[in-house]
């Protein structure tokens, strides 16, 4: 019922050489694939090549993270109105590396994600508990301060442009994966939440990737889960091969 939407976080990595070698290289390897939605989020200085490069396919291009406003003196930052004006369709917001390192919070989440929502762009929004906080069993409380905070009032027609990737920190980078059970007992609190606060329905039909540590050879079994529906990849998406062999899953 829920297509799945696979995502490549390229992170700080790749050249504008290694940016175009990869494009031609992975569209063709995933020309066929229908019933999978395909995000390369790449650099911000990459991504009007990147668009340009993937027209006429069947990838979609995203920033890893917008400013609050249009425009403005907000030196360094991206704007989603002029990232849209070249054909940008997608954004991450609130990766825990924005909130770890560059002071993202709940509220400055928020305000980027109505931002990028006013202006057309499809979010990936992330979530996701540290280890300590996973140890001393606070998961849940975490994940749903994230989503009620990140999702204050945010109209209700708009939550069909989000998806969330719950990613949980202890496995970013780090070759831990989430067992699928852990991860689908995350994603399983999570939708009950977004039903919840919104509706069966829309929970239903919302969009839950998992991230940290996908690869090909634990693609497969985390999005056999019934409430995992998709992935946003680091990693194992820098190579062409690996993330389509995670495509193709
Ligand atoms: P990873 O990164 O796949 O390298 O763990 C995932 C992410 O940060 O989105």
């Amino acid at each position: 019922m829920r297509k799945l939407l696979i995502a490549a976080n390229f992170k700080m990595y790749k050249t504008i050489s290694e940016a175009k070698e990869y494009m031609n290289r992975f569209l063709p390897l995933v020309k066929n694939v229908s019933d999978v939605d395909i995000v390369l989020a790449g650099q911000a200085i990459l991504l009007p090549l990147m668009v340009e490069l993937a027209d006429g396919s069947n990838v979609e291009i995203s920033a890893q993270n917008i400013h609050w406003e249009d425009e403005g003196a907000y030196t360094g930052e991206l704007s989603s109105k002029t990232a849209k004006s070249f054909g940008l369709t997608y954004t991450i917001l609130g990766h825990s590396e924005r909130r770890e390192y560059f002071g993202e919070t709940d509220e400055t989440v928020n305000k980027r994600l109505k931002n990028a929502l006013k202006n057309g762009l499809k979010t990936i929004f992330c979530i996701g508990e540290t280890l300590s906080e996973r140890e001393s069993g606070k998961t849940f409380e975490k994940v749903e301060k994230q989503v009620k905070e990140g999702f204050k009032d945010i109209a209700v027609e708009d939550l069909k442009n989000i998806s969330i990737a719950y990613e949980p920190i202890w496995a970013i980078g780090t070759g831990v994966t989430a067992t699928p059970e852990q991860a689908q007992e995350v994603h399983e609190y999570i939708r009950k939440l977004l039903s919840t606060i919104y509706s069966k329905e829309i929970a239903d039909s919302f969009r839950i990737l998992y991230g940290g540590s996908v690869k090909p050879e634990n693609a497969k079994e985390l999005m056999e889960k019934a409430d995992i529906d998709g992935a946003l990849v680091g990693g194992a998406s820098l190579d062409p091969e690996k993330f389509h062999k995670i495509v193709l899953h």
